[in-house]
């Protein structure tokens, strides 16, 4: 029988996103669902009850009926206890949780025998899990509303203009944090034609940063940033203090500062010091988008905005409900995308499948038992600049050619390559000519292959692996002669070229694809 999805209302203050929209309840519905609707959920976030109804949605008056009615339930804030309280014995429910720093709520789930799938715990490095994630699309959108904010409080123009009453300089924006929101922040920035400069403790970010309209600006300290899985590291007290005095020189240059530091489990970096706020011209803006997590600036005030020696220092913790209707559609595309994964056979029914890494990842309650932590994934895509670091101490134990399994000596190195000079000697002075023009063009093409895919990000493996399926379609050569008269033999080789032509189209399109991705 098909399931219900439940919509409540968000009950925490200041909150006005919702988990799903009239265009996406269509979507559940062509997926089997039924949907279940708090009457005035969507108020908020510009969905009225109507429109809901509309696409099939039921509407319901009230938390509890509507929790009833729910066999899933999905939400953006974190519960509350009296939504546990709601919550049906053995349900399921899907959003934000943040099982690290709520023992308690986990606790009192367990107790309902529930089965919770926290959006915040999708393993985000798998690139299957990437329109499932939730924690981007929302950071995308406060990075976005950060620079619209800041515009709000700015007195001036961000672009620079020519007018007949004088000449108007571009504003200077300063982005602290180039993740995804500090990358958000910058795109906005600069389309709105303000020079935009933008540093992170992760250098791997600075192409990124350029391609967005940035200039990076790095800190005179030689020092690696990443601490693994994409996120940042606390630095040395020597880079902290390189990049405190390159950052007080930015906020004496720039009008506008955003900042969006972040390291996982730890309080937001200080970056931006009181001294730094005074040395600002009067009529500056800094967004500290840290304020929830204590702030990236000492002035701030989580949730307010105050004007401090004359600059407006906005700390509100609420960026992605100030853009409602945009982050609840993105959101309920995620949650979206996340059923889908679900409910693969599209008949109303989930299956929470542990064995599929991503689910496993973001299940951290299965039918009452706590299954968080989930255990490391099996593939993580280091970033070029860890993979190098990691890969430092390998190259000297091998002596640069082998892997770090397999510590090499330069005596077996050199016995390998006596044996194999030996091995191409024998084949040369004895195999037909015809043989050897192949096998001098095999071997080649193996060293040419290995020396390729082994430099290639493991990141960028599988475009790849489409392109190079794509060519390998060459087949297509061998099928396209034996198209002759002969009755059964043209069949097959129609059937190859049919066959191959898939593989070979399809290998370019996806490559296309996925090479989008990473252009703007
Ligand atoms: P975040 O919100 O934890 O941190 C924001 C940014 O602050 C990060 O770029 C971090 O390096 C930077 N930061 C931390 N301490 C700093 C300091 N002292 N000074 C300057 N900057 C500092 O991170 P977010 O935005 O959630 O994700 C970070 C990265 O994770 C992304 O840029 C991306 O590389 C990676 N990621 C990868 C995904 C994928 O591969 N599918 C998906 C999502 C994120």
């Amino acid at each position: 029988m098909a399931l219900t999805i439940g919509v409540p209302r968000e009950t925490l203050a200041g909150e006005k996103r919702v988990a799903t929209v009239p265009e996406v309840v269509e979507k559940l519905i062509k997926l089997g669902f039924k949907v279940a609707v708090e009457s005035g959920a969507g108020d908020a976030a510009n969905c009225s009850d109507d429109s809901y109804r509309a696409v099939g949605a039921d509407v319901i008056v009230g938390a509890p009926a509507l929790w009833a009615a729910s066999d899933i339930v999905f939400k953006v804030g974190v519960p509350t206890t009296e939504d546990v309280g709601h919550l049906r014995e053995g349900g399921t429910l899907i959003g934000f949780i943040w099982p690290a720093q709520n023992p308690e709520l986990m606790q009192q789930l367990a107790a309902k025998k529930a089965t919770v799938l926290a959006i915040d715990s999708l393993p985000r490095m798998l690139s299957r899990a990437q329109k499932m994630d939730a924690l981007t699309s929302q950071a995308g959108v406060a990075g976005y509303r950060a620079v619209i904010e800041a515009a709000n409080a700015f007195g001036r123009f961000f672009n620079g203009q020519i007018t007949a009453a004088g000449k108007v300089p571009p504003a200077k924006v300063f982005i602290a944090g180039a993740g995804v929101a500090g990358l958000a922040a910058i795109g906005t920035a600069a389309s709105l034609g303000a020079i935009v400069r933008a540093n992170d403790t992760r250098a791997e970010v600075a192409d990124q940063v350029v391609s967005l309209g940035g200039e990076f600006v790095k800190v005179d300290y030689e020092e690696e940033g990443s601490g693994g899985g994409g996120y940042a590291k606390v630095m040395s007290e020597g880079f902290q203090q390189a990049q405190r005095e390159m950052y007080a020189k930015q906020a004496r240059e720039v009008d506008i500062i955003i900042t969006t530091a972040l390291i996982p489990g730890k309080p937001a970096p200080r970056l931006i010091t009181a001294e730094m706020v005074q040395s600002m011209k009067p009529g500056s803006v800094i967004v500290d988008m840290a304020a929830e997590r204590g702030g990236n600036c000492e002035l701030t005030e989580p949730g307010q905005a105050v004007v401090k020696h004359g600059v407006t220092i906005v700390g509100y913790t609420d960026l992605t409900s100030r853009l409602a209707k945009q982050s609840s559609t993105l959101y309920a595309s995620n949650l979206f995308r996340l059923t889908e994964e679900l409910c693969k056979t599209k008949d109303g029914i989930i299956d929470v499948n542990m064995y599929d890494e991503a689910i496993r990842g973001l299940t951290v309650i299965k039918e009452g038992n706590i299954t968080w932590p989930p255990p490391a994934p099996k593939l993580v895509a280091a970033p070029p600049a860890a993979k190098a670091a990691a890969a430092a101490p390998a190259q000297k134990k091998s002596g640069g050619h082998g892997k770090a399994s397999e510590p090499a000596s330069a005596t077996s190195t050199a016995v390998t390559f006596g044996v194999a000079a030996l091995v191409f000697w024998f084949v040369g002075a004895n195999a037909p000519t015809a043989f050897l023009a192949h096998f001098t063009v095999f071997v080649l093409a193996c060293f040419v292959g290995y020396m390729v895919v082994w430099n290639v990000t493991p990141a960028l493996h599988t475009p790849l692996m489409s392109v190079t399926n794509a060519i390998s379609s060459i087949i297509a050569i061998g099928a396209l002669v034996q198209v002759g008269p002969e009755g059964w033999i043209r069949w097959l080789a129609v059937a190859g070229i049919a066959l191959t032509a898939v593989n070979m189209f399809g290998g370019f399109a996806v490559t296309q694809r996925m090479l989008a991705m990473f252009r703007k």
